[in-house]
């Protein structure tokens, strides 16, 4: 919250964005931590898993004795997590229930550009009327009105896209998941509407698996643990907040739009739960941290009640295994980041607690969640010296191109435009051409915290502020988070698929509000 906090001067410094929940919030560390169902395929043919999954609206108890409205996949927050292994592909077929159209993406998935989930590649409602039947908006208009009207002219937009390829009701999307194991995401992609969609419930894990990963012997089982994790506030009525939804933060003369910062909640949800709780064993855990805040960021800390910090020794990062542990006692993570570490409960008293906690938060949003030492047990896991020997070493030499990328917020529209290049998305221009196979250097600057990331490709952080990368960049990465003022340098190579594909800010509202652009592979 600090930095984001930095583009909102007339606001306190320490609350940003920060919205306040109408409701009683019930006490850090009461909750049991839920772990999201595993979704079983209704067939596995040719090699390939199916599976089904119903969109829809649902009520829920997130918050103890109180009913919340949510968006879900198959009726739970998180949705349900899908478990596959490396270079099975699954396909999903997606059903539209809700009142909008909705969008799939698989962060982090190597997918063939028509199954990627491009933002107007909208799956309709059965029911939803046609779209001549509509008055449509040209699309730079959509962002100052777009929150409270987007049952009026959402399907603008795959008017304005002549490379638009709607669906009806259902979609499948295929997923080849030929690529490093490692823990992705699904969530909702529409342009201009993600963040509401995402902030009311359409995010779940995607899980891939290998034989590699699976002999290195990390704690596995009950003692692997997918920690989806994500703020939200709720209105009086139990329903999840959302600004623009708010009359009292609609935009007032001189001051920014009501998210322009990102939208922060008040309460901290550990895989669709307020500060749980978990009971361990007093052995290693392996957690898979994913932060799907819409604009929140962390600094994980492991404290013990005694306030020792545990160290979090990280394995992986958002496309898999590092090469070697990097052992971290503050981890930061920004909005979509994954960070897969290990935490040793060894030789703490049965009884006592370690809590998570979040160094940038304040009060409650410093606490996250917490386990409790339940017992002694054997523990057979460790972590390797060296974890994986199959990450890319693309060298500068190789690059066919330097290109340049400053975000920022945009001159026009009275400041509620964030900007790539001093440009808002258009999905009728291309913004980045480059060839399959092609390995490139982007380079990167930003004016307060953005965590931009890029679809398709795996990359590695070359330098940050003109330095070496942190200890944090390790890895192979898809989404890296640059800190306000700062610059960073990172390479990949542009291979998989041809076709249209994203890179963008992954704070949610500023994504919304234009921070993406169009990369096409040829
Ligand atoms: Cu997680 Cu383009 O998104
Ligand atoms: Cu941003």
């Amino acid at each position: 919250g600090l930095a984001l906090a930095s583009t909102m001067a007339h606001r306190p410094a320490s609350t940003g964005n920060q919205l306040r929940s109408a409701v009683p919030l019930p006490e850090p560390y009461t909750v049991p931590l839920p772990i999201p169902p595993v979704l079983k395929p209704v067939s596995t043919s040719g090699g390939t898993d199916r599976y089904e999954i119903t969109q829809r609206e649902t009520t829920a108890e997130i918050l103890p004795g109180i009913r919340t409205k949510l968006w879900t996949y198959n009726g739970v927050f998180p949705g349900p997590t899908i478990d596959s292994r490396r270079g099975r592909p699954a396909t999903v077929t997606h059903r539209n229930e809700l009142p909008v159209p909705t969008v799939v993406h698989l962060h982090g998935g190597r997918t063939p550009a028509a199954s990627d989930g491009y933002p107007t590649d909208l799956v309709l409602p059965h029911d939803w009327p046609t779209p001549a039947a509509h008055d449509h908006q040209p699309p730079n208009q959509s962002h100052s009105h777009s929150h409270s009207q987007q049952h009026q002219h959402a399907g603008a937009h795959s008017m304005a896209d002549p490379r638009a390829v709607t669906s009806r009701g259902t979609r499948d999307y295929t997923f080849p998941l030929d690529q490093r194991a490692t823990m992705l995401w699904y969530h909702d992609h529409r342009m201009d509407f993600t963040a509401p969609a995402v902030w009311r419930g359409l995010a779940g894990l995607h899980i891939v698996r290998d034989d590699t990963e699976d002999a290195l012997g990390l704690p596995r089982g009950e003692r692997e643990l997918p920690l989806m994790i994500a703020d939200r506030a709720f209105a009086a009525d139990g329903s999840l907040t959302y600004p623009s939804l708010d009359p009292s933060l609609r935009d007032r003369p001189g001051v920014k739009g009501p998210y322009a910062a990102g939208v922060l909640g008040d309460v901290v949800l550990v895989n669709g739960a307020p500060w749980p709780i978990h009971e361990v064993d007093a052995v290693r855990y392996r957690l898979r941290l994913l932060n799907a805040s819409n604009a929140r960021h962390y600094e994980f800390q492991a404290v013990t009640d005694d306030g020792r910090r545990l160290d979090l020794v990280q394995v992986g990062a958002d496309q898999g295994l590092l090469a070697a542990p990097v052992t971290h006692t503050t981890l930061p993570v920004a909005p979509a980041e994954r960070y897969d570490v290990v935490i040793d409960f060894a030789g703490l008293p049965t009884g006592s607690r370690v809590r998570l906690i979040n160094r940038l938060g304040t009060g409650r949003t410093r606490e996250v969640m917490a386990f409790r030492i339940a017992r002694r047990a054997r523990d057979e896991s460790h972590i390797p010296k060296r974890l994986s020997d199959d990450l890319p070493t693309w060298r500068r030499s190789e690059a066919t191109a330097v290109r340049d990328f400053a975000f920022r917020a945009g001159e026009k529209e009275h400041g509620r435009s964030w900007v790539i290049g001093g440009r808002t998305f258009d999905p009728a221009r291309t913004d980045v051409r480059t060839r399959l196979g092609a390995v490139e250097v982007w380079r990167f600057v930003a004016d307060v915290h953005h965590p931009v990331h890029l679809h398709l490709v795996g990359f590695r952080v070359l330098s940050r502020g003109g330095r070496a990368p942190l200890p944090h960049d390790a890895g192979l990465k898809d989404t890296i988070s640059l800190r306000p003022g700062e610059s960073a340098e990172i390479i990949t190579r542009f291979d998989g698929y041809r076709g249209r594909y994203l890179f963008h800010c992954h704070n949610a509202e500023h994504e919304d509000m234009g921070m993406m652009a169009n990369l096409e592979i040829t």
